[in-house]
């Protein structure tokens, strides 16, 4: 198992909530504990219907990896990918193919251990105990380099992460070291927290999460944007990820304006 210096740090906090788990618990998953389950309620009675904001993120990931598998994309690198259950990518991939390859990264220890039994049955997706603000240890980590194959695109996923990373910690210089590290082709989607449209529903959130082993840090729409750097927009471009090529039929305008993301490719 390789371990950065930073997620080694990371220690396994069972009395507080996790953000892992708190969402795997919106997303009707087992893998979370009372703390979790007790903040997600509260949550709920504050922000009621916020449960939706949490599917409709992980709908946006399955979308998104869809468009990827149909445009080729064979190999996946999850950054902060939580625990792989209920719709994660592997699941989403090899419904349509069991030519893929997947490595998920988390710095959670718990998140991790709840992984690995979840992904024995699976060769071709491995979980990493890393931190994601250290791209070089976790693009040098052996199960990225026996699994993924850099000089091939890559799907490098970002979903509902960056906005654990502080701005003192640069988020910008490591998403840019992950676009620099894959090849024209290669795929990045962001999912981020905004505070441009709701603010006060986000002010709240970040209250609740402040609470949490993992605080929150929601960014502007145009600051989620530079994120993206030079690669190319796949329509219709950067917006609330509920309205980025939603399924087709009727379905209720996003309760809370706060998931912003886009799906990219590098020219
Ligand atoms: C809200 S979950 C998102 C799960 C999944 N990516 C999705 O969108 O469905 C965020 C995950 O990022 C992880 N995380 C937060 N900061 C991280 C870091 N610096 N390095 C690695 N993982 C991190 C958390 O432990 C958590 O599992």
């Amino acid at each position: 198992m390789m371990e950065t210096r930073d997620a080694a740090l990371r220690e396994m906090d069972l009395s507080r909530p996790a953000a892992a788990r708190i969402y795997d618990s919106f997303l009707g998953g087992c893998h979370n504990f009372g703390v979790d389950r007790e903040l997600a309620e509260r949550l709920e009675t504050d922000l009621p219907g916020i449960a939706d904001s949490y599917q409709e993120n992980r709908a946006f990931l399955r979308r998104a990896v869809e468009f990827m598998l149909a445009h080729d994309i064979r190999q996946f690198l999850d950054l902060g990918s939580g625990i792989p259950t209920i719709g994660q990518v592997h699941e989403v991939a090899r419904r349509r193919t069991r030519d893929f390859r997947v490595v998920y990264v988390d710095n959670e220890p718990l998140t991790v251990a709840h992984s690995r039994p979840l992904l024995t049955r699976e060769p071709n997706a491995a979980i990493i105990h890393a931190d994601i603000r250290d791209p070089a240890s976790v693009l040098r980590a052996s199960q990225v380099r026996q699994l993924l194959d850099l000089s091939e695109p890559v799907g490098l996923l970002m979903s509902a992460v960056l906005h654990f990373v502080p701005d003192s910690d640069r988020p910008a210089e490591l998403v840019e070291a992950y676009r620099d590290a894959v090849v024209p082709g290669s795929h990045l989607l962001i999912a981020h927290l905004t505070d441009s449209y709701d603010p006060a529903a986000m002010r709240t959130l970040a209250d609740f999460y402040a609470e949490s082993a993992d605080p929150l840090h929601a960014r502007s729409t145009s600051a989620i944007e530079k994120f993206l750097g030079d690669f190319e927009p796949i329509p219709p471009g950067p917006g609330l990820v509920a309205t980025w090529r939603p399924e087709p039929g009727p379905r209720p305008a996003p309760r809370y304006e706060i998931n912003y993301g886009a799906m990219t490719r590098k020219r």
